[in-house]
């Protein structure tokens, strides 16, 4: 070996971690991280619902990788399943088939056929922005038009057709003009009302707003004399992820389905952040009684493991004549690893009664965190929930006022790794989002017992005071 490639092993094979904090200042982009801490942390492993850092010191993680990691870290069953796969097939060129790709697809779209009624098909894909990029093919395929409606504070991926759907100009200030940019309608965010109404007496005034834009062509959204819309597919989540976890009214969207279904506009159900029980149901959109006529996923199919998303179309968007081989490709696309877990966690989620557990232990939750909003009114302005998606939301004193900066700190001191729990030191991992960057959006592994439920509380607790003294 000569002294260079000596020389880089020795830098590379570093375990110290001031060096390897030096390594990432210089050689890891920051365009994919934000750096929220400084310097950002590492961890070492992870099982069940912690993570452990390099001290050892366990972090109770209530965010679950965005959701990712629904089923808990190390989950026996899915690693064994990718181990096996690994000894098995572990590589595989899409063009040909292997057993669980197509198993898979068979599966949820069965499950579709009796949720929905719909017959469909699935493409698979590896992230969630690259299914929902796929979607829109499909979208505009069939409609031939290139423009969508999504929600203000909705979040559907960072590649550009995805960007051009999210509702932050953040993430497209610095890439040019978006022609394809949606139109951003008010989500039914109703402790921020958009309409500043009371939900109840509101009459949903806001998906009767939404239903003016096609009352005259003059609202530009309507050809009157074609009966056509400009627009061909409204993205929605069902309950907003990144937008803070907001849980609209029964009522919302069976509403809106109406309005869209009368002027001929698809509805798209990303389910990426929110799917797999996250909600309570196999789909969260099952809460709200609708039929979408496509679905977005990826994030939890796979538990984390080796990455698989994918699309479910309506049969007549994406059947074989309709949406012809080599309509969309990715060499990764339905890799065998991602499809054998896939596979694998869809059997669990039917052999398993996950909607009882997951609606029981999240109403247990949500339980204990509105017991913290009373008894610290002046920092918790609003929780909310459905399934084990629940929102707190830090406010100032005035119990209204977004308080992002008492946020930052909340989640800074968590992840300190220093808090005391009769004896024992503990970290917390929380997740910020929210319009304004104040609400933490708890997303536990479903495996979450009650004990480490109340451990949850518990550490919320110590922070809240040990951050906002003065308001408790
Ligand atoms: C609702 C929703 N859609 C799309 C995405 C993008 O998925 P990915 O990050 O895998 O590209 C996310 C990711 O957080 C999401 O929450």
């Amino acid at each position: 070996m000569n002294t260079d490639n000596k020389n880089l092993l020795k830098v590379i094979n570093t375990t110290d971690e001031g060096e390897l904090q030096a390594l990432e200042r210089q050689y890891c982009s920051f365009g994919d991280t934000v750096h929220y801490l400084e310097p950002p942390k590492f961890f070492d492993r992870a099982e069940g619902v912690y993570l452990y850092d390099r001290g050892g010191t366990p972090y109770l993680d209530l965010q679950m990788w965005y959701s990712a990691a629904n089923f808990g870290y190390g989950n026996q069953r899915l690693q064994q399943t990718l181990k096996n796969q690994l000894d098995k097939l572990p590589q595989l060129a899409c063009q040909y088939l292997h057993p669980e790709k197509v198993q898979l697809a068979a599966a949820i779209s069965r499950l579709n056929k009796s949720k929905f009624g719909l017959d469909g098909r699935v493409q698979f894909n590896v992230g969630g922005s690259q299914a929902v990029e796929d979607s829109l093919k499909i979208v505009r395929n069939h409609t031939g038009k290139t423009l969508m409606f999504a929600f203000m504070g909705g979040y559907h991926g960072r590649t550009l057709g995805a960007t051009a759907i999210t509702s932050s100009y953040r993430y497209r200030r610095r890439y040019g003009h978006f022609s394809d940019r949606a139109a951003f309608v008010p989500y039914p965010y109703c402790f921020r009302c958009p309409y500043d109404k009371k939900r109840e007496d509101c009459g949903l005034y806001c998906v009767k707003q939404f239903e003016k834009n096609f009352e005259t062509e003059y609202n530009s959204f309507w050809d009157a004399k074609a009966g056509e819309p400009e627009f061909s597919a409204f993205y929605v989540e069902s309950i907003q992820g990144t937008g803070g976890y907001v849980v609209p009214p029964k009522e919302y969207f069976p509403a809106l389905k109406k309005v869209l279904d009368e002027r001929g506009i698809l509805m798209v159900d990303d389910e990426i952040q929110m799917g797999f029980f996250r909600a309570g149901k196999f789909w969260a959109i099952e809460n709200f009684d609708v039929a979408p006529d496509i679905i977005v996923f990826g994030k939890a199919l796979t538990n984390g493991l080796n990455p698989l998303s994918g699309v479910w179309a309506r049969e007549d968007l994406i059947n074989p004549q309709a949406f012809p081989p080599g309509s969309t490709h990715s060499t990764f696309s339905s890799n065998t690893l991602g499809t054998a877990v896939g596979l694998e966690a869809v059997r669990m989620m039917l052999e398993t009664d996950y909607e009882t557990m997951v609606n029981e232990k999240g109403a247990y939750f949500l339980q204990q965190i509105r017991a913290l909003q009373k008894k610290y009114p002046k920092v918790i302005g609003d929780t909310d929930g459905m399934g084990l998606a629940l929102r707190i939301e830090v406010c100032q004193a005035d119990g209204y006022t977004p308080d992002r900066a008492l946020t930052d700190k909340i989640f800074a001191e968590g992840m300190k790794g220093d808090l005391d729990v009769r004896g024992r030191k503990m970290g917390l991992v929380l997740d910020v989002g929210g319009y304004f960057k104040n609400v933490f959006t708890l997303a536990p592994s479903f495996t979450i017992t009650r004990e480490e439920i109340d451990l949850g509380v518990e550490l919320l607790d110590l922070l809240i005071r040990r951050c906002a003294p003065d308001r408790i």
